[in-house]
């Protein structure tokens, strides 16, 4: 039996006989050669089979392979320094395992619908395995960045009786006789979880009735959130700023030939080290007034807004001290200018805009209650949330990071629906 070798293995086993499992990605032939280039989902390699070298019906079989079709091949391993891996495999033996049907993503162009409606097999291609493989070392490197800072995960509920960012775009579900609400943020439980275990983060899809079709929304996204005990603005401002930093050089440590396959300019990521620039709200105002004079001092900002801001800096902006109005009632406001909450959203440069939103949290009971009551949420729903202003209450702060838009601004792509294997969108559930 010859081994069974993943393909990013390959270079192990020079001179000897192994097996792939794979699909066929290409095939080109000449003469008494046949070239078949053959993924396995780890890397892509060159297979050469010659006429004279194997029985005539394997070398026959050769020509009924169609794009996609699923092979399993034996051979010899032997380097090839024209090919990007490396190596090459000179064929002893293939075997089919199905012959697909018409491959229906061919090599030309194809519109963004078609594509969708073919995430499923879309995924194959070349680009948007590079783009995953990004997602998955982001998420990696996110879990080992708080682990190696003895966070502890705690997971939050999805199904949840109350609404966290605002009731415009909360998801409403049947709960048995009732209602529940799917979780726009583990922010709240992770407020409690903090109490219990000093720093914690939760990581879990979240959920947002998003009506814009913006390339920047999902209806269902996911979010990395810490939440620390005595921690204020600034510790916070400080953990994400490292943080970003962190993901930024392990991806580009750990995944450099997937950034080469999206073409991404790598000396764009290579500047992201902290600190990060730190701008209050009213520094921000007067940038974009330069450039858009009917921006309304208290707003939040509009995208081409936050573009006008980050398009000064050639690493992520963190923008502190939003108006309390716009923002979320958990927030506390800046004793020193209490129209000002002491909140913080990171913008990535280049145009990407906000991956993160954090604050420190209103810790008083009796100021939790009115904000409360102003926002006009249910109260009653709240009553675990106020218990823990109630017992031993202390400043603390968090942050969330969404995954989809870190990974789409590292990425260099345009849109959030290809940084996540099947995205959600107002009009997308399929497939
Ligand atoms: O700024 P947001 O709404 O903050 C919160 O949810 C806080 N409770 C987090 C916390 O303090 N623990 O969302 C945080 C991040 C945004 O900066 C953005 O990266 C992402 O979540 N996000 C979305 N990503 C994709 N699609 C959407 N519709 C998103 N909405 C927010
Ligand atoms: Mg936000």
């Amino acid at each position: 039996m010859t081994p069974f070798v993943r393909i990013q293995n390959i270079g192990e086993f020079i001179e000897q006989e192994v097996t792939i499992k794979g699909w066929l990605y290409n095939k080109r032939s000449s003469g008494k050669l046949r070239f078949l280039l053959v993924r396995d989902g780890s890397a892509t390699i060159q297979c050469i089979v010659s006429k004279n070298d194997i029985p005539a019906e394997v070398f026959e079989n050769c020509d009924l392979l169609t794009q996609e079709s699923s092979i399993e091949v034996t051979g010899r391993v032997s380097r090839d320094e024209r090919s990007p891996l490396g190596y090459e495999i000179q064929v002893s033996n293939l075997s089919i395992v199905q012959i697909a049907e018409e491959y229906p993503i061919s090599k030309k162009e194809h519109g963004v619908d078609f594509l969708m409606d073919n995430r499923h097999l879309w995924l194959r291609s070349s680009q948007q395995h590079a783009i995953l493989r990004i997602r998955h070392e982001v998420i990696r490197a996110a879990r080992e960045f708080f682990d190696q800072r003895d966070f502890i995960l705690v997971d939050s509920p999805i199904f949840t009786p109350n609404a966290a960012e605002g009731t415009s775009t909360l998801f409403e579900t049947d709960y048995f006789d009732g209602k529940a609400y799917l979780t726009q943020s583990g922010q709240l439980y992770g407020e409690a979880a903090a109490m219990a275990f000093g720093r914690i983060y939760c990581f879990g899809p979240t959920f947002r009735a998003e009506k814009s079709k913006t390339r920047r929304h999902l209806t269902e996204f996911w979010m990395i959130e810490p939440e620390v005990a005595y921690f204020n603005l600034q510790d916070d401002m400080q953990l994400a700023e490292e943080f970003v930093a962190h993901l930024v050089q392990s991806v580009l440590k750990n995944r450099l030939p997937e950034l080469k396959v999206l073409e991404r300019d790598i000396s764009k990521l290579e500047n992201i080290k902290a600190p990060f620039p730190k701008i209050h709200y009213r520094e921000a105002v007067a940038m974009i007034k330069k450039e858009n004079p009917a921006f309304i001092d208290g707003d939040d900002f509009g995208a081409p807004d936050e573009t006008i801001i980050s398009e000064k800096f050639d690493r992520p902006v963190i923008v502190h001290h939003y108006p309390a109005a716009v923002k979320a009632f958990y927030m506390k406001r800046d004793p020193q200018e209490p129209e000002y909450a002491l909140a913080m959203d990171m913008l990535a440069p280049e145009g990407y805009g906000e991956i993160i939103g954090g604050s420190q949290r209103e810790d008083d009971y009796e100021l939790l209650i009115g904000r409360i009551r102003d926002h006009g949420l249910p109260v009653e729903n709240f009553q675990w949330y106020l218990d823990l202003r109630r017992y031993g209450s202390v400043p603390h702060a968090g942050f969330g990071l969404g995954i989809e838009r870190t990974v789409t601004w590292i990425c260099g792509i345009k849109h959030l629906r290809e940084a996540i294997p099947f995205p959600r969108l107002m009009q997308r559930i399929y497939p």
